[in-house]
């Protein structure tokens, strides 16, 4: 099939690969030029394992294009949406102006028959609208709703692979058409048997903020426990283990620590409980102002920990800050837990070293006042205290007996629960994580 991917950011760039890969033939289109020329010669404008590989691999058939140019577009059968929602400045609902633009810009080559499919994170309601407009523009063409819930980290495993499809369908004919559209693209994947989930516009957009509010509350109800813990002594690490054996809770998003971050559920909650508020019902949501404050708690909370440690005050002390990115194998720093808690204690007189496997270069940009260093040993050199804010592989795995030789005190916190705590008591460290007593 001929398929365009409008947007290729972190959703698109993948999804346009992926639809290669199933054999389509695919034209990604964004308006950023150096963006498409990097993934035009296969380089990944992001940290994503095993996306440069699929990207080289699909380029390399000649079933997968990358342009700037919106005619480009003209004749697929399909037209992915896949531009971003950030948070709009200082409120708290989604900017829309990209997926309205992406829709516009597509009715110019837009052709009767073809189908304009949305990825994006958008409000409830915003498909009922937009294909009220494609209805008068372009009568004949039709519009689904396809949210996707792919990771970070996993993005082409979650995209080739995913756990079910959720398609928003328009009523009557129209549903069936595009239905059997959406089976065409996704054949592979629906063969497979993989669960499948047809519903109206209202249904399919809502099941994406549904199941990102799900995982934040989750976060944020582990990371509740965890105050509660650190007022008891009690180990909140434990207490996950043990509820989690109960397969209606599960063990799975229940690791307390720092909180979510990313570009994902912090402004998805927001957005979600902007739009309950327009329509009226926002009583419905204002558990997640709770789940938004319980999140933003931690950080202050690990800020506290840290002066704890420096026996009260940041004044002047080294602080190794290891890991940066929201979270591990990514590169992505948007609303980064970790580097807000960077960022406070350098703004509180501690002297700040981060270092980060992958987001080293977005932190340069985004912060530069923040010192980057290449390697955790050096961003341990001679610290007061070592903060581990990101679980990478390889900090979890760090030789604390050889670690210690670097640092002037033998102070480790572990905003993630990540370390293997016997290991770094024994090498002598001083061991504080929240929601477990020191060790
Ligand atoms: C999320 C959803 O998981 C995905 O389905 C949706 O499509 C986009 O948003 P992502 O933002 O890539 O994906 O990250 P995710 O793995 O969900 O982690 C989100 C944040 O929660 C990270 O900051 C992570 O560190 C944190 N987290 C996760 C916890 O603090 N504890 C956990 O137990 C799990």
């Amino acid at each position: 099939m001929r398929i365009s991917v409008i947007g290729c950011g972190y959703l698109g760039a993948v999804h346009a690969a992926s639809m290669a890969e199933l054999g389509h033939d695919v034209v990604g289109i964004d308006v950023d030029q150096p963006k498409i020329e990097a993934l035009s010669q296969a380089k990944a404008p992001f940290f994503e394992p095993g996306f440069e590989e699929l990207l080289a691999r699909t380029l390399a058939t000649g079933r997968l294009r990358f342009s700037t140019d919106f005619a480009d577009a003209a004749g697929a059968a399909v037209h992915f949406v896949c531009v971003g929602t950030p948070q709009k400045r200082g409120e708290y609902a989604a900017d829309m102006r990209y997926v309205q633009g992406a829709v516009e810009s597509l009715l110019g080559v837009l052709s009767a028959g073809e189908l304009v499919v949305g990825k994006s994170t958008v409000p409830v309601g915003t498909a009922a609208g937009l294909a009220d407009l494609i209805e008068a523009k372009v009568p004949g063409a039709l519009l689904a709703w396809n949210p996707e819930f792919l990771r970070e980290g996993f993005a082409v495993q979650d995209t080739l692979h995913p756990d079910r499809l959720v398609y928003g369908l328009p009523a009557g004919a129209d549903g069936d058409t595009a239905r059997a559209l959406l089976d065409e693209v996704y054949a592979p994947i629906v063969e497979r048997g993989t669960p499948k989930v047809e519903s109206d516009y209202a249904t399919a957009e809502m099941v994406k903020t549904a199941a990102n509010s799900f995982l934040a509350t989750k976060i944020s109800f582990i990371n509740a426990m965890a105050e509660l813990c650190e007022a008891t002594g009690a180990d909140v690490k434990l207490l996950a283990d043990a509820i989690g054996y109960d397969d209606r809770i599960g063990r799975k998003f229940l690791n307390a620590g720092l909180g979510f971050g990313g570009g994902c559920l912090p402004k998805d909650i927001r957005a979600f409980m902007a739009r309950a508020g327009e329509l009226g019902a926002d009583q419905a949501l204002t558990f997640l102002r709770e789940v938004d404050n319980i999140n933003m708690r931690r950080r202050i909370r690990m800020v506290e920990l840290a002066r704890e440690v420096c026996d009260g005050s940041l004044l002047g002390k080294r602080v190794a800050v290891l890991g940066a990115a929201f979270k591990p194998d990514s590169d992505d720093i948007r609303d980064s837990p970790a580097l807000n808690v960077a960022a406070q204690l350098q703004l509180q007189g501690a002297v700040v070293q981060v270092t980060d496997p992958a987001a080293g270069d977005n932190i340069r940009r985004s912060w530069p006042q923040l010192d980057v260093v290449d390697t955790a040993e050096q961003a341990a050199d001679r610290a007061d205290a070592v903060l581990v804010l990101t679980e990478w592989k390889q900090y979890r795995e760090l030789d604390p007996v050889a670690f210690g030789t670097l640092v002037k005190q033998k102070r480790v916190l572990d905003g993630r629960n990540a370390l293997d705590r016997e290991a770094w008591t024994a090498a002598g460290w001083t061991y504080r994580a929240l929601g477990r007593r020191a060790g």
